[in-house]
């Protein structure tokens, strides 16, 4: 047994089983935002819909760092969300998406205990919810699955579960289905509770509307509904019940299946029987892996780790908001820990925590609680503060950059600004900076193409560093490592050209095209290509 669980203290037991994390994934348009504003409509944390809208700003196709900046006050506060549910104390985490799809996007994910991913009914699993769906497989995060926009035309149940099952690799298991859709979509039948909610539009769960009908022979289903879609549902039903793996909560939590809800976000339809069902059986926070040993969330000794960094922007005040997620022991204000990076001990007074439409500052707080900790560029992505031994938690890498491009200094007098000025940068996650082997350029990767609008506007704010891209023919990023160090000696002089440093000083391949890789990749076999890179290991 975990020595460190000797005497759990009652309260932090209750805490804990109270707490789901989780992030929403999704394509673009799938409807997070919408689906998002019904949680926190459910959760009581705003009070009318419209009040996430204000975040489509972020979606006007705009690389217009200004903009993004008027807009910083908004995304910052809504980077987690916190509501109460039925009891629970519920997470949020966003997961930005569209132009500013980042690293930070991916790293949210390694900060949450479980996903919802929404698939437009019309499109099936789209390129971000695939890109999105690798980094939690990462962790086997387990994923509840919304098909959302059932009032239009789209795809029918079987094929988006063919699509899922597919591109996805995770088993679908209905705990909903749906009857008709578009012109013809009457409701969706809870295969659980062996309920069936009729859909208006507009339906609002809390004023009791949407009729149910609790027997599907009840011969008033024929008369809402009409007979033939009413013996259509019966059919489907009856099939489903044959056909249909049936729901494994063991296998959901691994992340090899996943419960799949229908509805329509934008009407609130179905949006409360998944919610229901996710606060059963998401589950609560968990142990997470250091280097060194597991941690349990009910451990005593507090830790946790920092996943995302947000610069204020603010040129009077260079200060940057850590989000850190707490993964044992309980927080309380004034709290003193140690951030084992730098080996100081420091004092969190104005911790904040995040509410849908404020930010408050926080007395206590537990595991898998998000809390903001200001600071003044000393905190990096990964970093770990505990109470007691040093830790580095697991699962929080860097991922491998889509998009690269060469930066040209304008003033060459500025060369050690814009040094300090892209250290301070990759080490907020903003963006990764790679020094060729060859030559003295620095490259920098990002894995949205808005990081590089971001980190010129921030390199004159902050550095007065006047500069500017060239494009680079690269495409591809893999880390490199060899058990054989001769053979690894060996691949870096071959391919010297083709290698780089990253600010950690680890060596990454750099090249044009999967087909370059593939080639490398059967070339040197014994050579390991990593997508991902653990921060500080
Ligand atoms: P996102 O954050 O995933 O990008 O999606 P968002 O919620 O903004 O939804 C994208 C579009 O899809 C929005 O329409 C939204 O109203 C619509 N939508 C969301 N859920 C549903 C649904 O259940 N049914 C239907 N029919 N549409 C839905 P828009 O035209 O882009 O914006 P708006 O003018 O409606 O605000």
């Amino acid at each position: 047994m975990n020595t460190a669980l000797k005497n759990i203290d009652k309260s932090l037991l209750k805490e804990i089983s109270k707490r789901r994390t989780f992030a929403i994934i999704s394509h673009p348009d799938a409807g997070k935002t919408t689906l998002t504003e019904k949680l926190l409509l459910f959760g009581g944390a705003i009070q009318q819909a419209g009040a996430v809208k204000s975040r489509k700003i972020e979606k006007a196709a705009t690389s217009d760092f200004l903009s993004i900046e008027q807009e910083r006050g908004i995304s910052v506060s809504s980077s987690v969300m916190k509501f109460n549910y039925r009891g629970y104390e519920i997470n949020l985490l966003d997961t930005p998406g569209h132009k500013d799809f980042s690293e930070d996007t991916y790293r949210v994910l390694t900060a949450v205990d479980c996903a919802i991913m929404i698939i437009d009914s019309a499109k099936g699993v789209e390129p971000q919810t695939q890109k999105l769906m690798e980094v939690c497989r990462m962790r086997n995060t387990p994923i509840i699955t919304f098909i959302n926009k059932l009032d239009r035309e789209g795809l029918e149940p079987l094929e988006i579960f063919n699509d899922i099952e597919d591109k996805l690799q995770i088993e679908c298991v209905p705990l909903t289905w749906p009857l008709g859709m578009g012109k013809r979509f009457k409701g969706v039948y809870n295969l659980e509770k062996k309920e069936l909610g009729l859909f208006s539009p507009g339906y609002t769960p809390k004023d009791g509307g949407g009729i149910l009908i609790t027997d599907l022979s009840d011969a008033r289903l024929d008369e809402l509904i009409g007979k033939s879609q009413a013996d259509q549902l019966r059919e489907d039903v009856d099939l489903i019940d044959g056909a249909s793996e049936p729901f494994d909560l063991r296998l959901y939590l691994n992340g090899t299946q996943t419960p799949v809800f229908f509805g329509s976000a934008i009407n609130n339809f179905g949006v409360k029987e998944m919610l229901d069902s996710f606060v059963k059986i998401a589950p609560q926070p968990g142990i997470r892996p250091t280097a060194t040993r597991d941690v349990d969330p009910h451990e005593e000794d507090f830790s946790g780790f920092t996943f995302k960094i947000q610069a204020n922007m603010d040129p009077e005040h260079r200060d940057r908001i850590a989000f850190f997620r707490i993964c044992s022991g309980k927080f309380t204000k004034g709290m003193k820990v140690r951030h084992h990076r730098i080996g100081k001990d420091i004092k969190i007074a104005n911790a904040t925590i995040f509410m849908a439409q404020e930010r408050n500052n926080v007395e206590e707080a537990y595991p898998g609680d998000i809390i903001g900790i200001h600071n003044h560029g000393t905190i990096k992505i990964g970093d770990t503060f505990t109470t007691k031994e040093p830790l580095k938690f697991l699962g929080i890498p860097n991922f491998a950059p889509e998009h690269f491009r060469r930066v040209v200094l304008k003033d060459p007098l500025k060369a050690k600004a814009l040094q300090k000025g892209l250290l301070q940068l990759s080490e907020e996650g903003t963006i990764q900076v790679f020094r060729p082997l060859i030559g003295n350029m620095h490259i920098i990767g990002a894995v949205g193409v808005l990081q590089f609008d971001v980190t010129m506007a921030r390199l004159k704010a902050e550095y007065s560093v006047n500069a500017v891209y060239e494009t680079i023919d690269l495409a591809i990023a893999r880390w490199v490592t060899c058990e054989d160090e001769k053979m690894l000696r060996e691949f870096t002089k071959r391919n010297e050209s083709g290698l780089a440093i990253d600010s950690e000083d680890r060596l990454i391949f750099l090249t044009t095209s999967e087909y370059q890789l593939g080639f490398t990749l059967e070339k040197w076999p014994q050579i390991k290509f990593h997508k991902t890179r653990e921060h500080n290991l």
